[in-house]
């Protein structure tokens, strides 16, 4: 998918006072603030991310289509045809918050100096989940088109199972 097309998989406030059908409580707005970033094992199947930044919350897959990164712990920049992204803290990949784009440095002319460069998308490569508000109440509807993304890669059971057997080794070391 491109930048140009429909990726509004984004928050949105409500004025019913019921949450969507088909989604999940998350937390208190107030908390998810005060947070910034909760991470959160949604319809037991998905590890979500939401994170709040300047006055909006966004929801997407927690590790990094790369390599399974902590995106809880990215850097947001604005990087892309204005666009926020937020940077894995593991190899730096910059991955758009509305649209869950990859992006990468193109060089227009790789004889001419200096070098330059400018911001592509290499297309959808994190799913993006919608955040819906009601009351105060903060929920997640999962993604499930039936199309593969990349980070779905870091979503099986198999993976989780690896991940916490890691981390617990790595907590047990220090
Ligand atoms: S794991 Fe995110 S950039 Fe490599």
């Amino acid at each position: 998918m491109s930048s140009e097309e429909d990726t509004s998989q984004t928050s949105s406030s409500s004025s019913s006072s019921l949450p969507p059908p088909a989604s999940h409580f998350i937390g208190r707005k107030e908390d998810i603030v005060k947070a910034g970033r909760v991470t959160k094992l949604v319809n037991g199947c998905r590890d979500v991310l939401v994170l709040y930044h300047q006055g909006q919350l966004y929801a997407m897959d927690m590790h990094c289509y790369h390599s399974g990164g902590a995106l809880k712990n990215g850097d947001i920049e604005q990087e892309f045809n204005g666009l926020l992204c937020i940077v894995c803290p593991w190899h730096k990949y910059k991955i758009t918050l509305e649209g869950g784009e990859g992006l990468y440095q193109a060089v227009d002319d790789p004889l001419a100096k200096p070098l330059r460069t400018h911001w592509r998308s290499k297309g959808v490569k994190q799913r993006i989940h919608k955040v819906t508000e009601v009351n105060g109440d903060v929920f997640v509807t999962l993604n499930e088109s039936g199309e593969a993304i990349e980070s779905d890669v870091y979503q099986t059971e198999k993976y989780r199972t690896s991940f916490l057997k890691a981390k617990t080794k790595n907590e047990v070391r220090k």
